[in-house]
């Protein structure tokens, strides 16, 4: 080997078998690292982020069969889907590795070699229950008492095949030494526990060539034999970086940081994969992490119940930066999740749209409005609270995304969100612009812009088109990549800017699918005379104070100011629909006239209004600068 340091992080995911297209779950993998690639590319680090196909084995080439076309033709077909979904989403993978590509053969065959010649590899005969329709080897559990084949149903047979072996018990207590000492190699803790206990209840030696079908890497000593499709396909990770041409590129990038993949091939990450590179004396990876499996509208996905989730019809329909923030932050990476897009448009119009998308629409709207679209630095800085703040959430999303649970940083940095967007609710710099209050106003603005120039940084890499729009409307210099996190940090980098408002980075869904459409008719109340409307008393009122009720699923108790000499308690069903903290400053339409109910206990004077479809309800608002108390008519 030569001299060269590991000098990149190293991301893989698992390379996807051809004899499918893409669907949810790959693209969920492949969101997961390029998120990762993305934040280690923002931390300064220098990345490889490695994706692929594993093209052989006996299923693509019986699919390839059916459809009348050589097993190559399909993968070089299937493998177009791959990298056009790739495209689509923006990954930003560092290579594409194919497993019919030479220098994966080559490495394959050359790694056969010397385990074999080492000893590690030996022919034996394989035994077995074989379906020969299927073409399948399965184990005593698969078939049963019966001995039927779990896929076709038909009885199976006893079959002995020559096959070479590989010594997996040999390296029984290597393993388990192994993860005792690295005990973050499995993540999360419950599938290292899993794993350990495994290999703890003794580990057999393992069948890796076949006889019984020829698309395979051959082994480079006895034609007769293809390599099995694990010891082939785990080899990509090495391959793609030049192990067998012993290139530079190995030893500046491996080992592996991160290999992510499903719970269904975490052993064979987990057992096989290291065992094989200990016989090869490669040093092993750092962390290999496992994810739960994505059921949709709570059913498996499966072909038959046509409920197969297509990634590109959903970045068709929605903003695809969508797509991928509702993938990582619906569920906790490592536990199972379910897909709707009832809960995905919910999650846009909360939190895309009111969180941040007002956030940056209010604070650029207020910076053309009362600065001429100037954003100045203070001469003193007044008021620092925002960029401890930052600080703050810059470090709990580090450690977040150190142990992989990108659900919880993404729950930060919303957090940073719903804070920016108070702050602006109890600065009220409109207040500020009145009363001729230029250096506090100064600070405000310049603090918010900070906030969101921040807030730019730390989403790039979950959302990165939504941080390039809001770049584009910041007007800094050069592209939002050529940064790293300590810009963003630093709350008094710049001293001006010429903000460039567009239009606002997400809108609302509405109105997806017009269920019962008949019903919504049927719903429309009959004519009203202009002297009935005009007994209601419609007020705009500011909400001061928002809190969730404990008990209720629904209600959120609301301190509103509608010009009276006390404020007046309200309470909403409005849960499910907004968090407490992002109605904080709201200026909101209420009828002020409504008789006093009691709801959960609490006595709620007055209704606010409120827009409802099938997809999600949507507050009537007005200007923040209008009074509370005006009539509205
Ligand atoms: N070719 C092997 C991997 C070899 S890696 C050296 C393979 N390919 S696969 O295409 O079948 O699956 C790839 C990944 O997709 C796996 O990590 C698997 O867990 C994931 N998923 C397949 N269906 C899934 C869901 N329904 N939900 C989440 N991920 C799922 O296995």
């Amino acid at each position: 080997m030569n001299n060269f340091k590991k000098s990149k992080y190293y991301i893989t995911t698992p390379i996807y078998y051809v004899n499918d297209i893409p669907h949810i779950g790959h693209s969920y993998t492949t969101i997961a690292a390029d998120t990762l690639a993305r934040y280690r590319r923002f931390l300064g680090d220098e990345v490889f982020f490695l994706t692929g196909t594993d093209e052989h084995g006996q299923k693509i080439q019986k699919t390839s069969k059916e459809r009348g076309i050589s097993p190559k033709q399909l993968a070089d077909k299937v493998v177009e889907n791959f990298k056009g979904l790739w495209k689509r989403l923006d990954i930003t993978n560092n290579f594409f590795v194919r497993t019919t590509d030479d220098y994966h053969i080559k490495c394959v065959q050359e790694a056969f070699q010397k385990l074999y010649d080492k000893g590690d590899i030996y022919k034996d005969e394989y035994e077995g229950w074989y379906c020969i329709p299927c073409e399948s080897y399965y184990s005593e559990l698969d078939i049963g008492k019966d001995r039927l084949c779990p896929a076709c149903g038909r009885k199976v047979d006893k079959v002995k095949e020559e096959s070479y072996f590989f010594k997996l018990s040999a390296y029984q207590d290597k393993l388990l030494k192994f993860y005792e000492e690295n005990p973050d190699f499995v993540m999360p803790k419950t599938r290292y526990n899993e794993i350990t206990s495994f290999v703890k209840s003794g580990l057999k030696d393992l069948s890796i060539t076949r006889t019984s079908f020829d698309w395979g890497v051959p082994v480079p000593f006895d034609d007769k034999h293809v390599i099995y499709v694990w010891f082939d396909a785990l080899l990509n990770y090495i391959s793609a970086i030049g192990y067998a041409e012993n290139k530079e590129e190995f030893s500046s990038t491996w080992p592996a940081d991160v290999h992510f993949v499903g719970k269904d091939i975490l052993r064979f990450h987990a057992v096989y994969w290291p065992a094989f590179l200990m016989a090869l004396d490669v040093e092993l990876p750092k962390h290999v992490v496992a994810h739960g499996w994505w059921t949709v509208d709570g059913k498996k996905m499966s072909k038959s119940l046509g409920n197969v989730v297509d990634p590109n019809e959903m970045i068709e329909k929605y903003p695809r930066d969508a797509y991928r923030y509702f993938l990582l932050r619906n569920v906790p990476f490592g536990l199972d999740g379910d897909f709707s897009e009832k809960e995905l448009i919910e999650r846009i119009n909360a939190e895309l749209v009111n969180d941040l998308g007002n956030l940056v629409n209010r604070s650029l709207t207020m910076v053309e409005k009362y600065s001429d679209g100037m954003v100045k630095k203070p001469e003193t800085r007044t008021d620092d609270s925002m960029s401890a703040k930052a600080k703050e959430t810059f470090d709990k999303v580090k450690k977040d995304i150190e142990i992989f649970r990108f659900d919880e940083a993404l729950s930060n940095i919303f957090e940073f969100i719903r804070f920016s967007n108070k702050y602006i609710t109890q600065k009220e710099p409109w207040g500020l612009k009145k009363a001729n209050e230029t250096d506090e106003l100064q600070n405000v603005l310049y603090n918010l812009i900070n906030a969101i120039k921040f807030i730019a940084g730390i989403i790039s890499p979950f959302m990165p088109d939504t941080a390039d729009k809001i770049w584009g409307q910041l007007g800094f210099d050069k592209p939002i990549r050529e940064y790293h996190y300590e810009f963003f940090l630093d709350f008094n980098g710049f001293t001006s800017l010429k903000i460039n408002k567009q239009d606002v980075i997400f809108t609302r869904i509405d109105n997806i699918k017009s269920e019962n459409k008949d019903e919504k008719v049927k719903e429309k109340a009959d004519k009203i005379s202009i002297d009935e409307f005009f007994k209601i008393d419609l007020r705009a009122a500011k909400i001061l104070d928002a809190k969730s009720i404990e008990k209720s699923k629904k209600l959120i108790k609301l301190t509103i100011d509608i010009g009276e000499d006390n404020p007046r308690t309200l309470v909403a069903g409005l849960k499910e629909h907004y968090s407490p903290d992002a109605l904080i400053g709201k200026t909101i339409i209420v009828v002020a006239n409504l008789k006093p109910a009691k709801l959960m206990g609490i006595e709620s004077n007055g209704m606010l209004l409120a827009a409802k479809d099938g997809n999600g309800l949507g507050l009537l608002t007005t200007n923040e600068d209008v009074k509370p108390g005006a009539k509205v008519g």
